[in-house]
């Protein structure tokens, strides 16, 4: 059960509380590639998704999807964990009616939740939600099981895979260099340096005399040039990868 618990500034929390920065419980739950548990993906990405159930249009889309991106997930050392309500049987015989009808074999695990526990321990079960209701939840965790990013989309839309793509490379970024991204920012782009925390710290801004290579149009609005950033040859070569992804598409 979730407790609330006052912090040292006051503030109350819900110790159960799932948000950003808060660890991604750990849980044990049989799946389509056997028994998994969340803490065995420490070191590596994961992007953890909900979906309404098996047989389902939408969800469908969003399977292809991902199988169809999947090497891009790989790059970025990202694991894709899917799970629904529906049993693991179930599970197999909707994959394999997938594969049968488009060749596609989804090749990351399907988890199976019956009673809803792993549901109930990432709060996706909201009160009032009702079955066909907002029931896409999705959770970006980094390599440390720290939760990095959380989504919610109802079930009538399916998720954009690109944009999740996007998002990954803009938490890595944030987690190896501390670099942030302005709207609609795609890899290869210039990126945001985090605004100054001291007075210094905005003179030197104003005076031009910051030790980085940046470009200012305000003390808290600095941009550094992507291509200049410390060991991102790798990067560079996946990330663009996703904007030229998505370039095609658009083009086609
Ligand atoms: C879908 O994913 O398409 C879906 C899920 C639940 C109810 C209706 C549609």
């Amino acid at each position: 059960m979730a407790v609330d618990i006052v912090t040292d500034n006051n503030a109350v929390i819900n110790e159960g509380c799932i948000t950003i920065g808060r660890l991604a419980p750990d849980f044990v739950a049989s799946s389509t590639h056997g028994v998994v548990t969340m803490s065995q993906f420490r070191g590596k990405w994961v992007l953890f998704f909900s979906q309404p159930g098996d047989f389902t249009p939408v969800s469908e889309t969003e399977l292809i999807s991902f199988t169809q991106l999947y090497h891009e997930f790989e790059k970025r050392n990202v694991q894709l964990l899917g799970i629904t309500i529906d049993s693991t049987l179930a599970d197999i015989e909707w994959l394999m009616d997938i594969s049968m009808r488009t060749g596609i074999t989804v090749p990351f695990p399907l988890l199976s939740d019956r009673n809803a526990e792993i549901a109930n321990l990432y709060n996706m079960v909201n009160p009032d939600r009702v079955y066909e209701e907002s029931v896409r939840d999705l959770f970006i965790i980094n390599p440390d099981g720290k939760i990095r990013a959380i989504q919610t989309y109802p079930v009538s839309c399916g998720r954009n895979t690109y944009e999740l793509l996007r998002l990954i490379d803009s938490l890595q970024l944030t987690e190896v260099h501390n670099l942030y991204t302005p709207a609609n920012w795609m890899p290869g782009e210039p990126v945001i340096v985090p605004p100054p925390h001291t007075l210094e710290g905005a003179m030197q801004r104003i005076k031009g005399e910051s030790e980085l290579p940046i470009k200012c149009s305000s003390w808290y609005l600095c941009f550094r040039d992507y291509n200049s950033i410390n060991d991102n040859n790798q990067n560079n070569g996946t990330n663009q990868d996703n904007a030229s992804a998505q370039k095609n598409k658009k083009n086609k």
